[in-house]
């Protein structure tokens, strides 16, 4: 895993948005896995000014979106499908119809994961998938556990996931109990992986990931076993890794 950290926030979105960038610009007709969460934003800004700059063009992009959160609408303003159509599909020349996020007002949860599973091995695969890191190491929203889940599922979110999130709900009720998520297994068939993590808050996960050993309840640490990874942090949440 190759781990770059840098000054701070601004400087991790340009290097992130570049990195998106050159995968773009080698193969205008890629597909990128995308997160939602707050580390992406500054990221999905930069690549809206170069888009609208006129120096990358989604227009033949593919996505797919890590995970949702089971029971609400693409409209209600908490789902993932809202912040991404909010922070890049809707500023960009991306055709909306090639964008997709896991069904969340599906209520037929083996119906939404096997649809999304196949629509991601029909389209052959992601070439480039963009991670956060949960304070307890998950990705997507593959909390640690016994196993590595393999495919897209439906997951029950953990007590500190809830209170997590909570912060962009009116109250702590209104934070959805369960979501849709990409597995293990459709992650790491990415081609290539870029994460990102800020703040001081990550830095003791930000170690355990990098230097901790490969268990499911890290569920990031299997990155270890991915051959194209890197990991973009601000000097916070790398002040436990060196260079
Ligand atoms: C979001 C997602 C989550 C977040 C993680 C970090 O689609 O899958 O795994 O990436 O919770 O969130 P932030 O960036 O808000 O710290």
């Amino acid at each position: 895993m190759d781990l770059i950290i840098v000054d701070n926030y601004e400087e991790l979105s340009q290097r992130a948005a570049d990195i998106i960038a050159s995968c773009v610009e080698a193969d205008p007709a890629c597909t990128l896995g995308l997160a939602t969460g707050t580390s992406p934003i500054g990221l999905y800004a930069k690549l809206v000014e170069k888009c609208q700059a006129g120096e990358i063009s989604f227009k033949d992009v593919t996505t797919f979106n890590l995970d949702e959160y089971r029971g609400l609408n693409p409209e209600h303003n908490q789902s993932y499908r809202y912040f991404m159509n909010h922070h890049l599909f809707d500023k960009v020349d991306i055709n909306k119809e090639a964008t997709h996020v896991p069904d969340g007002a599906d209520p037929d949860a083996e119906h939404a994961c096997a649809i999304y599973e196949q629509l991601i091995e029909r389209n052959g695969g992601i070439d480039l998938q963009l991670l956060g890191l949960g304070h307890n190491g998950h990705i997507g929203f593959n909390e640690p556990q016994d196993d590595f889940p393999a495919k897209t599922h439906l997951v029950q979110l953990t007590q500190r996931t809830i209170e997590a999130n909570s912060r962009l709900f009116d109250s702590i009720d209104d934070v959805p109990r369960e979501a849709y998520t990409m597995g293990i297994g459709t992650i790491m068939a990415a081609r290539s992986i870029l994460l990102v993590a800020t703040g001081s808050s990550k830095a003791q996960i930000v170690h355990d990931v990098m230097y901790g050993l490969v268990t499911p309840q890290v569920p990031a640490s299997i990155l270890k076993f991915h051959p194209n990874v890197t990991i973009i942090v601000d000097k916070e949440a790398g002040a436990l890794c060196q260079q």
